[in-house]
C-alpha cells in the first residue's frame, strides 16, 4: 500500500480506541499518518454526542474513517455531527463502518446503520463529499478468548446458527486500502466483508478442540440469563438492542460472501484455523 500524497496524509479515525478502531489504526500505521479520535483519545478528543473537537481533529486529514460505538441509541445523529464537521474541515473521503445486512427490521442498530447508509449518500450527493461503506460480517475475533485458550464458552443463542465470520484484521486491512487508494477509486462503493468460511459456534468450539486437544464446555443459554449474567451494566435501550440481536441469531444464519473481502485483499480471507493459538 502506497499513499498518493498529493492529498495530504493524515487519515483521522473516529472510534480509534476501541476495538475495531485499534484494529484499522494498526492496519494503517507506517502507511499514513494516523490521528485516532476518540472522548479517551489523547491527541484528538472529541465527543460525537456534542460534536465537540471534531473539526479540529479532521482539519488537514484526507480521509475519515467513522467507526459508530456499539448499540447507540442514535447512531445516526453522531454521524450527522461527524458530516457537517468533515465538511466543514475539508475532508475528501468519509468511510463508514456499516455491518451486514443493515436493513434488518428484527434488529434496531443494523436499521440505524441502514440510515446511516442512506444519510451518508445523501450528505454525499449535496454537499460533494466522497463516500465509501463497509459492511462486515460478525468478527471472528468476538470469540479471541476461546480461539486462544478459554476452557468455556457460553452464548445466548443457537449453537448451531451459521456465521461468515470474518477476521478483524482483515477488516482492518481492506479499510486501510480503501482509505490509502483513495475516494477517487473508491467512491459510491458499498462492500460487504464475509469471511471464507460458514461456521456455527459448535464448529467453531470443535476446530479448537482438534487442533489444540484443548477441551471447551460450550453452551447456550437465554437471552435474559444472558442478560443477568452480562448485562447489568447496559442501559435499557442497549438491552433491548442487544437481546433483539441474540434473538435474531437464534432464529437464522447471519451469513455474507468472501468474495468481496478477497478481491480488496488482493489473497484469500484468514481463516478461522489461522486464528486458533
Ligand atoms: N463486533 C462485530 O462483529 C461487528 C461487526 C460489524 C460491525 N460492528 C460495528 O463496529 C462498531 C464498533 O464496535 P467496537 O466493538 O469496535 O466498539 P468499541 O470497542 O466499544 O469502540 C467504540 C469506540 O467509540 C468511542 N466512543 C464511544 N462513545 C463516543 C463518543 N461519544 N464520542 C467519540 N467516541 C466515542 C470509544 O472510545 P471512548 O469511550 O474513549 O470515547 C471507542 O473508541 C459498532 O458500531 C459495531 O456495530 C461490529
Amino acid at each position: 500500500m502506497e499513499l498518493d500524497v498529493s492529498r495530504g496524509t493524515d487519515i483521522a479515525i473516529v472510534g480509534a480506541t476501541g476495538k475495531t478502531g485499534r484494529a484499522v489504526a494498526a492496519a494503517l500505521d507506517g502507511v499514513a499518518v494516523v490521528r485516532r479520535l476518540s472522548r479517551s483519545a489523547p491527541d484528538y478528543p472529541v465527543d460525537l454526542e456534542t460534536g465537540a473537537g471534531l473539526v479540529e481533529a479532521f482539519t488537514g486529514c484526507r480521509g475519515v474513517y467513522f467507526i459508530a460505538p456499539n448499540v447507540h441509541p442514535d447512531e445516526p445523529a453522531l454521524l450527522a455531527r461527524a458530516l457537517e464537521a468533515a465538511a466543514s474541515a475539508g475532508v475528501d473521503h468519509v468511510v463508514y463502518h456499516s455491518v451486514a445486512w443493515p436493513y434488518s427490521p428484527k434488529m434496531p442498530h443494523h436499521m440505524d446503520k441502514a440510515r446511516c447508509e442512506e444519510e451518508l449518500r445523501a450528505f454525499g450527493s449535496e454537499r460533494g463529499l466522497y463516500w465509501t461503506i463497509l459492511q462486515p460480517c460478525a468478527y471472528a475475533q468476538n470469540f479471541e478468548e476461546v480461539l486462544t485458550g478459554s476452557p468455556s464458552l457460553v452464548v445466548p443463542y443457537s449453537l448451531d446458527t451459521k456465521f461468515s465470520f470474518v477476521s478483524l484484521e482483515d477488516v482492518a486491512e481492506v479499510a486501510a486500502r480503501i482509505l490509502v487508494e483513495g475516494a477517487e477509486r473508491h467512491h459510491g462503493a458499498t462492500y460487504e466483508l464475509g469471511g471464507p468460511e460458514m461456521l456455527s459456534v459448535r464448529d467453531v468450539v470443535l476446530l479448537v478442540e482438534t487442533m489444540t486437544g484443548r477441551s471447551v464446555a460450550m453452551e447456550s443459554i437465554g437471552v435474559d440469563d444472558w442478560m443477568r449474567l452480562h448485562g447489568s451494566e447496559l442501559s435499557p435501550d442497549a438491552h433491548q438492542r442487544l437481546s433483539a440481536m441474540f434473538e435474531y441469531y437464534d432464529d437464522r444464519d447471519f451469513l455474507a460472501s468472501s468474495a468481496v473481502t478477497a478481491t480488496l485483499l488482493g489473497r484469500s480471507p484468514t481463516p478461522i484455523r489461522a486464528l486458533v493459538r
